[in-house]
């Protein structure tokens, strides 16, 4: 059946005239009215966990631009959080977690009350699902097991990885408990938004592009696949992305491997180069650079048209490479939505 929601009929390779998109982190700080919102949350989780203000600002972007999918407000950190490891965000620091760095640690974290914390999450996807206009679809999402244990293990962002990666290298037995507690988690989690209402999961591995080949393989591939594995024998309807970013050539190991329905490239993947190695047998997102959205003007018409020309033939969602970046001017957004909806298949 084909979907009338144009991300869905893309995600099933149905190639419509026209050309969907949305944007990576398109609800946040570079839009005033969040910055209002969030001022009045108080903290970030208390954001993400009441449901009347994460359903306001998911459906900011969507009121302001002709998106073609929204995305539910929410984090990454959610899980972690759950588990029962304090999560904080902090101004100008990012994400600061109490550190996870031995079997003993990932043995008091439980899966028990998973589904009860985040269940702001769920009532705030219903509401959502209630307000879309009927094309846009919504989008759930986690993160990837690696992706999540480098924040769990390091304490926070912007390091180099050296500790989680110490223990995945010298401990992979131990380091692997702590990968399964999150596909457990993952999974659960993912299934409780379909059931929710969300109608697409993306799975975001941000830091897959730190890690060695064979450990890719082990701590990011086989992990994500499970996830889709468990995610489809409950949900086969549910199309799932996934965005394993920094990874350059093993993408092709993802199409062949991770039974997923559509990859997001990030900025550094060639356009040409995915139209031949991966759209055959995916459906593609990405991968303008989110600079460029800064940039605007003629440098973005020129990257957004290069992108087009080589994946807007196929099955392809325009997206960036990354998120947002809070410097973003909102008029470029609306720029960026018109250009990619006049664009056809020629
Ligand atoms: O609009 C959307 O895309 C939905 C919301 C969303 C957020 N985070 C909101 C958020 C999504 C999909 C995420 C995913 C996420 N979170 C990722 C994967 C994607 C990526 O960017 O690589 C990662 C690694 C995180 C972890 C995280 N959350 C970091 C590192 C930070 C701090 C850096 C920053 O951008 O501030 C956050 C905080 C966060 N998550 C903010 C937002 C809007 C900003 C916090 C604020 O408003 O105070």
């Amino acid at each position: 059946m084909t979907s009338e929601k144009p991300v869905i009929a893309a995600l099933q390779r149905q190639a419509k005239a026209m050309v969907p998109i949305w944007l990576m982190r398109q609800a946040g700080r570079y839009l005033p009215e969040y910055r209002a919102v969030r001022a009045r949350a108080g903290s970030f989780l208390e954001l993400c966990f009441t449901p009347e203000l994460a359903v306001e600002v998911t459906l900011q972007p969507i009121r302001r631009f002709p998106l073609d999918a929204a995305i539910i407000f929410s984090d990454i950190l959610v899980i972690p959080h759950a588990l029962g490891q304090p999560v904080s965000f902090e101004e100008g620091r990012g994400p600061v977690l109490e550190p996870i760095r031995s079997v003993t640690a990932v043995r008091n974290l439980s899966v028990e009350r998973l589904a009860t914390t985040l269940s702001p999450v769920a009532t705030a996807i219903a509401a959502v699902r209630r307000e879309l206009p009927p094309a846009v679809a919504l989008f759930g999402f986690a993160g990837a097991p690696w992706t999540v244990a480098s924040y769990m293990v390091e304490g926070g962002g912007g390091s180099d990885f050296a500790i989680a990666k110490a223990w995945a290298y010298r401990e992979p037995e131990s380091f692997s408990q702590l990968i399964e507690l999150l596909v457990d988690a993952t999974s659960a989690y993912l299934l409780q938004q379909v059931e929710a209402g969300a109608e697409i999961l993306q799975i975001f591995d941000s830091w897959a592009g730190v890690l060695s080949p064979s450990a890719l393989e082990r701590w990011c591939l086989q992990p994500t696949a499970e996830i889709v594995r468990r995610v489809k024998a409950k949900h086969p309807e549910v199309p799932i992305v996934v965005f394993p970013r920094g990874i350059g050539a093993s993408y092709a190991r993802y199409a062949a491997e991770c039974g997923c329905d559509g990859l997001s490239l990030d900025t550094a993947v060639a356009p040409e180069w995915a139209a031949a190695a991966l759209q055959p047998s995916m459906t593609m997102q990405g991968n303008l650079d989110p600079l460029v959205l800064v940039a605007g003007g003629d440098a973005m018409r020129a990257e957004a048209t290069r992108i087009l020309e080589r994946l807007g033939a196929g099955p392809f969602v325009f997206n960036l490479g990354h998120g947002i970046v809070p410097q973003t001017p909102p008029e470029h957004v609306a720029a960026l939505c018109e250009l990619v909806h006049d664009w056809r298949r020629g």
